[in-house]
């Protein structure tokens, strides 16, 4: 496909019309807004979750509002789930043209004290589920000549904090394998980058918003005073999405309200 030119109209640049996007663990939260902020600007959705109940509400949600959405519930951090999680996808729904790898979790604990499951779980499902669900998709994107991978890395891809090693550990893997993902899937027109939310309201930080302490440092320590909500992550990710940023791979936007910048 032809590079646009410079002055394409805003709309031109970033459309997502006429391609399909597969967002993991998007049955809530980030992911699910993400879909929907793709949906909005043209793209047909895959969407995934290990919960069954809780992604067939998102699709039933989605498609409510008119868009398309198809579902499929597997593990993303277990490779037998995730082959037959998307097995005949191709053939049966269409190529996916964007690959969000957005479930995430925690298992918080002081490091002394974490078990090797919280360590290993956290592992798989933020790390390695972002190679296995890659490793699927990207043959169907070279084939094909084109494609967009988004990894959702976060601010601990940077900086940690006490008992998130686990977490940490795994989203600074994230940020070098969107790097690994860049240099080695570049040459066939894939651009693989990161997306760095800082704190997001979620259910995944819900005990974290209600903590008073917490919430008075995190607005303290964030230049914008505050926290983010997930749909101030649409405009970076439709964009690392679209063909604006085809020039743009193996980085990480952060959308933090400016707390990497700040001491
Ligand atoms: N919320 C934040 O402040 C924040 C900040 C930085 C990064 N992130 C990252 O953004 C992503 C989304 O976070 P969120 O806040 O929306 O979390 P969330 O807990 O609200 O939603 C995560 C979704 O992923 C699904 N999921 C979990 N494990 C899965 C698995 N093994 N297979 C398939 N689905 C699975 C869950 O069922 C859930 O629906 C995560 O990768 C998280 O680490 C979040």
């Amino acid at each position: 496909m032809p590079h646009p030119p410079t002055t394409a109209a805003g709309s031109v640049l970033f459309s997502l019309e006429g391609r399909r996007a597969l967002i993991t663990g998007s049955g809530q939260g980030i992911g699910l807004t993400l879909a929907r902020g793709f949906a909005i600007a043209g793209a047909s959705l895959v969407l995934n979750d290990r919960d069954p109940a809780r992604l067939a509400q998102a699709v039933v949600q989605l498609q409510g509002e008119g868009f398309s959405a198809v579902g499929r519930c597997f593990d993303v951090a277990r490779a037998d789930a995730v082959e037959a999680g998307l097995a005949g996808l191709e053939t049966e729904v269409g190529p996916v043209d964007i690959l969000v790898n957005n479930a995430g979790i925690h298992a918080r604990a002081p490091l002394e004290s974490m078990s090797r499951e919280a360590w290993q779980s956290v592992l798989e499902v933020n790390l390695t589920s972002a190679f296995l669900v890659s490793r699927a998709i990207a043959p169907g994107m070279i084939r094909r000549g084109a494609g967009k991978i988004i990894n959702l890395c976060s601010l601990n891809s940077e900086i940690s904090r006490p008992t998130i090693a686990n977490y940490a550990a795994a989203k600074g893997g994230l940020k070098m394998l969107t790097r690994a993902m860049a240099v080695e899937w570049g040459p066939h027109n894939l651009q693989t980058n990161g997306l760095g939310p800082g704190y997001i309201r979620t259910a995944m930080t819900g005990a974290l918003t209600v903590d008073p302490a917490f919430d008075r440092t995190i607005r303290a320590r964030t230049p914008a005073g505050r926290w983010g909500e997930s749909g101030e992550l649409v405009g970076a990710a439709v964009f690392l999405a679209s063909r604006a940023s085809d020039f743009v791979n193996g980085q990480i936007v952060s959308v933090d309200g400016g707390l990497l910048a700040a001491l």
